[in-house]
């Protein structure tokens, strides 16, 4: 069984509001998340809380920014009926997460995880000696850990912060992922299964514990999971005593990393909004075609009749993402050539972007007609979310002792 498949798996990826989005986040990341909303339990986020780590000092775009970029997702086709959608700061449990999960967070671990350092050199103008930009890969954790997700499609640069996710849900099950009596509780719990389904959970369990067999775990994961009539606690032991000896409270987390090419931007660069190299998900036909005409070449190629050479020219990162073999074989040759001219070049792209395009804007448009449609949708995302975490929340407050009631 392949783990990708597995009913069990929940989704979670959360991006920083910065506005409107480009090419390179469609390809990068919202196709991605298109695909898997139709796979798994999907929950995607704005980090609003994550944006003020660097804009503590003018954090009055941060809000408009959320709702562009989820108006760009809408767009991309991302489904509010297939995945919840939600804005961070409107799930106030996240905050009490945070806090608690600092409680067991040695101060080394954040100081070691690697973007740390690489941010405050990089955004130099800032001062990022703060509390909150310390905490940045910690408060991550608590959105991961909140939904108790499985995978999280995110960026090589994040790879660390999952990490750190994975240990501090490790701490976190060590310290209070147990509870008196455990063993017999399970064998309680085990009962209530019938002899048949005990068995099979049984020796699903051997054949993982014993000789590593993780589809042996996967199976016993989904009876537990299948499992109609039993509580979530005797659910919770189950499943913690597949993996180990107490309950598994917070489940550890694994990147799911994208291995789409970077999407080059108009420069040859990567695409991004700070090269001033990117072409946004709702910008007319006039704007991308007038663009991509302009776009730099082979320098080499001053005349019509000055052959050229694709490797050192941008147009040709484009070809690669929208053409196919025939076409990037007509590229190198007309290039080398001289057989055809830049325009004629590029005019392939500009209609295979405007044909990505087009129903990207047609999609966006009720949402910038009607400002209310997004706002109804991320009410109601926010809702569902704060449904889970609350339960999460309240299995984290009982197992640490805050359960006053
Ligand atoms: N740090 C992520 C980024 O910069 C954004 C983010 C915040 C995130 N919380 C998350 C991503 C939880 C995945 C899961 O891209
Ligand atoms: Fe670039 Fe195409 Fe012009 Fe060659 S013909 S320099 S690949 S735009």
């Amino acid at each position: 069984m392949n783990t990708l498949a597995s009913p069990n798996n929940r989704v979670l990826s959360g991006m920083r509001p910065t506005g409107r989005l480009h090419l390179g986040h469609y390809h990068g990341v919202l196709k991605n998340w298109v695909r898997l909303q139709h796979q798994h339990r999907c929950f995607f986020f704005a980090a609003d809380w994550h944006a003020l780590t660097t804009e503590y000092d003018a954090p009055y775009e941060v809000a408009g920014h959320t709702y562009e970029m989820i108006v760009d997702w809408l767009a991309a086709g991302v489904d509010p009926g297939s995945a919840v959608l939600f804005v961070q700061s409107r799930v106030p449990e996240h905050a009490e997460l945070h806090l608690l999960l600092s409680m067991i967070t040695p101060l080394g671990w954040l100081e070691r995880v690697p973007t740390y350092k690489d941010q405050q050199e990089q955004l130099r103008d800032k001062d990022l000696a703060t509390y909150g930009f310390l905490g940045y890969p910690l408060l991550q954790s608590a959105d991961i850990l909140m939904y108790k997700a499985t995978l999280v499609p995110v960026g090589e640069d994040q790879v660390a912060h999952l990490e750190l996710t994975r240990e501090v849900a490790r701490r976190f099950n060590h310290l209070y992922g147990r509870e008196p009596e455990f063993e017999a509780r399970v064998q309680a719990a085990l009962r209530k299964l019938g002899k048949k389904q005990a068995r099979l959970y049984e020796d699903n369990r051997r054949a993982y514990r014993e000789r590593g067999e993780t589809s042996a775990l996967q199976v016993a994961q989904a009876l537990v999971h299948a499992q109609a009539n039993i509580s979530l606690g005797d659910r919770e032991r189950l499943l913690g005593h597949l993996e180990g000896g107490g309950i598994i409270v917070l489940r550890e987390p694994q990147p799911m990393l994208t291995e789409t090419a970077k999407m080059p931007g108009l420069d040859g660069r990567k695409m991004s909004k700070s090269y001033g190299n990117a072409i946004g998900l709702r910008e007319d036909t006039d704007t991308v075609a007038h663009k991509l005409r302009t776009m730099p070449t082979d320098p080499a190629r001053v005349r019509r009749t000055d052959p050229g050479d694709p490797a050192l020219c941008p147009v040709w990162g484009l070809h690669q993402v929208y053409s196919d073999e025939a076409r990037r074989a007509w590229v190198q040759e007309g290039c080398r050539s001289a057989a055809i001219g830049c325009l004629d070049c590029k005019q392939p792209l500009i209609e295979a972007v405007e044909a990505e395009l087009a129903p990207i804007r047609e999609r966006a448009r009720p949402f910038e007609d009607d400002p209310g449609l997004v706002r109804e949708i991320v009410a109601a995302g926010c809702e569902q979310a704060r449904e889970v975490a609350r339960e999460t929340l309240d299995e984290v407050r009982q197992v640490m002792g805050l359960g006053y009631r």
